[in-house]
């Protein structure tokens, strides 16, 4: 093992190098202009699996390729399912980078590019760390097997049909996921719980046209009054979301787990100062730490209707829309929750006005049994490398391919991430700093001996 590392010691300006190389691909899924170059990031990452190692193979989809790569020993082992994503957010606005997204660029300690933390700079550790055993050993102590995809940010369907279609390919122990990030600064975490979440659109219909608001106020439903006033009998004054039922399937956090929360740093003024805000709100009689990851909400993420131009306009508006999410806790359920969302705003919408509901993706929320064997050993691997042990942390956030994961292939997945929420993901100037992709990697290495062990 020691071998291993003093390997990736002394090659960690190689393996930064060779990530700004990855960094170059702008991977943007969203955006077709870049079809040909999510082709050239498929098939860098392939290659890059070779390299280290692995058989590798691409697999193309209705939309971007997903890249797999395996490298099974011994049936006897436990097997490993590595995952991570190689497209990038839209790098925009481009004007508040202080240098090109996709030229990456060391300053301070910190690598900057867009994908640097998200995710490309979190999953090449383990590629690294596969490299540094083969160097090294000539094998690993464990079976991996790789899959990284190329619609992470788009939230494509694609993944799904794959998992689906590749169970006996995929079969593996366990997942892991380096997607998420460490607790604070300096404080490793290992992530054991992810809200779901479910997103919609309402989009209300009044008028055929503008009216004139001074003939016609009065006298018909406006739907931007509908709207706001829907949309604001969602949430009370004391963070209550007001659906009724929506409640119904939340899991109150356990003894042990309020505990767990107790024990972990937070201070109130830095987390105001790390959003920029000057009071915090949410649902009474819960911690700020224990409302952002184990409550449910429900946040309007965008409103449109209406004029919002310069200077005032007299009109009832024709049209006004809404998009909205909810973040669920265990045990909700997406499609029920989407239900009573529904019904609620539809019985609160004034008559004449047409409701329009548009349902989007949605995921369960997920918990990762911590008394798990598989839990134990990357405990032991995180606390290596960086040198203390990790905390264990729900977050706030959802990622899909987990519940994917456990739905469609039975696997718990290990949450391992090296960045930190700071790192500016989706925004101008993200980063990983250079320190933690290093000690991912070293984590990574330290993943693979102590995962070999929960079986023998
Ligand atoms: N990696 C994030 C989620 C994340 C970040 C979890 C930090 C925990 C800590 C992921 O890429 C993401 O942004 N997910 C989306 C999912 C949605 C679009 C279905 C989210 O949470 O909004
Ligand atoms: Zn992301």
């Amino acid at each position: 093992m020691q071998n291993v590392l003093d390997h990736l010691n002394s090659t960690r300006d190689v393996a930064l190098s060779e990530l700004c190389d990855f960094l170059r691909i702008p991977s943007i899924s969203a955006d077709s202009k870049y079809v040909p170059d999510m082709h050239r990031c498929a098939d860098w990452v392939r290659k890059s699996m070779e390299e280290a190692g692995l058989n590798a193979q691409i697999f193309p989809t209705k939309g971007h390729s997903i890249v797999y790569g395996e490298l099974i020993r011994d049936p006897g082992l436990p097997t490993v399912l590595v995952y991570g994503h190689y497209d990038v957010q839209p790098p925009d606005p481009l004007n508040l980078w202080t240098t090109p997204p996709f030229e990456p660029q060391v300053r301070a300690g910190k690598l900057f590019a867009r994908g640097a933390t998200d995710d490309k700079g979190q999953l090449f550790t383990h590629l690294k760390s596969i490299a540094a055993w083969m160097k090294v050993n000539g094998k690993l102590p464990v079976n991996v097997k790789v899959l990284i995809e190329g619609e992470e940010e788009v939230g494509g369907a694609n993944l799904d049909h794959f998992l689906e279609t590749h169970g006996d390919l995929l079969k593996a122990d366990v997942a892991v996921v380096s997607d998420t990030s460490q607790y604070g600064d300096g404080i490793p975490a290992i992530t054991c719980g992810l809200r779901g979440i479910v997103a919609a659109e309402v989009r209300l219909k009044g008028p055929s046209k503008d009216l004139h608001s001074g003939i016609y106020g009065g006298s018909i439903a406006n739907p931007v009054n509908a709207l706001a006033r829907m949309c604001g009998m969602l949430v009370g004054a004391d963070g209550r979301i007001q659906i009724p039922g929506f409640y119904d399937d939340v899991q109150e956090l356990t003894a042990i787990e309020l505990e767990q929360y107790a024990a972990l740093p937070f201070s109130e003024a830095d987390f105001l100062k790390e959003v920029g805000s000057s009071a915090t709100f949410g649902e009474a009689g819960y911690t700020t730490l224990q409302r952002r990851t184990a409550r449910p909400t429900c946040d309007i993420n965008g409103i449109v209707g209406g004029y919002t131009g310069e200077g005032p306009k007299t009109i009832i508006p024709s049209r006004a829309t809404a998009k909205i999410t909810c973040r669920l806790v265990p045990v909700m359920k997406p499609a029920k929750v989407l239900d009573a969302l529904e019904s609620f705003l539809q019985s609160n919408c004034p008559a004449g006005i047409e409701f329009e509901f548009k349902r989007f993706h949605g995921c369960e929320a997920f918990v990762f049994d911590p008394t798990s064997d598989w839990l134990t050993a990357a405990r032991k691997a995180v606390e290596t490398a960086f040198g203390q042990p990790p905390v264990l942390v729900r977050e706030g956030g959802s990622i899909p391919v987990v519940l994917s994961f456990k739905q469609i292939l039975g696997l718990d997945t290990l949450l391992l991430g090296w960045g930190r929420n700071s790192d500016n993901l989706h925004s101008p100037d993200e980063h990983i700093h250079v320190e933690d992709f290093h000690r991912g990697t070293l984590a990574s290495a330290c993943l693979w001996a102590e995962l070999a062990k929960v079986r023998s």
